[in-house]
């Protein structure tokens, strides 16, 4: 599905250069679900940011279904995005003045939506466990509520492809077993995951584990 082959990137000149991408490749498939792990400034971030075009590379490919999305226009490689990828950050960047469901609906807004967007935010809401808390705002909710209702907003278009940084990074253990549930589900759907962490407990959650260190893949370990 997504393929990202031989990513190099390069951040900055002469002295300030930083190579934090070096020729590293990564395959999803469909139903994949994969945890990227790595000391801090390994490159994970940027693997994930490549992968899901926030961030463009200094050289390599990357592949959606085999057609190379690297080279796309800002507006295209958007449009993609919109359409396939879904990303999930540690800050989950809500609207403290709009309710949850409110928040959930704000991606359909820009997509033309005609009225049923709330009832569909509603229903994605609760594939999350949060259709209780639809009118709480989000200064309202506990961390890992606020999560839900960021992953419910991100995945409201249908992706076939989530993308998460440190998920659970800011949570207790019961609240981040709460979002591996939802992530769990979602990828017995037939979604793909690719999910930076820095726990090897949450990384358990995985089929695969590919371990970066000085911007290369150094290992990659199948589980179960
Ligand atoms: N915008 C930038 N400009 C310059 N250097 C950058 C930039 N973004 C990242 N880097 C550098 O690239 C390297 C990889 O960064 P990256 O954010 O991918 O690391 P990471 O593995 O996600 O680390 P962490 O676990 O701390 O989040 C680091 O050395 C970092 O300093
Ligand atoms: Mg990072």
């Amino acid at each position: 599905m997504l393929e990202v082959k031989e990513a190099l990137k390069v951040y900055g000149e002469g002295e300030a250069r930083v190579v934090a991408l070096d020729k590293v490749s990564l395959k999803v498939n469909k139903g994949d679900y994969i945890a990227i792990m790595g000391p801090s400034g390994s490159g994970k971030s940027t693997l994930l940011n490549i992968i899901g075009g926030l961030d463009r590379i200094s050289g390599g490919e990357v592949l959606l279904d085999g057609k190379r999305i690297d080279n796309l226009d800002e507006n295209s490689l958007v449009e993609v995005r919109r359409r396939r990828i879904a990303y999930v950050f540690q800050q989950y960047h809500l609207l403290p003045s709009l309710t949850a469901v409110e928040n959930v609906y704000m991606p359909l807004l820009f997509g033309g939506s005609n009225g049923q967007g709330l009832d569909k935010a509603m229903e994605f809401l609760k594939m999350v466990g949060l259709e209780k808390r639809a009118l709480h705002k989000p200064g309202q909710l506990s961390g890992g509520e606020q999560q839900r209702v960021a992953i419910a907003r991100a995945i409201i278009h249908n992706p076939s492809l989530i993308l998460a940084d440190e998920p659970t990074g800011n949570m207790d253990q019961k609240t981040g077993a709460d979002i591996l549930e939802v992530f769990a589900r979602l990828n017995e759907e037939g979604r793909s995951i690719v999910m930076v962490t820095h726990s090897p407990e949450v990384a358990r959650h995985a089929k695969e584990i590919v371990y970066l260190k000085d911007g290369r893949r150094v290992e990659r370990v199948e589980q179960k």
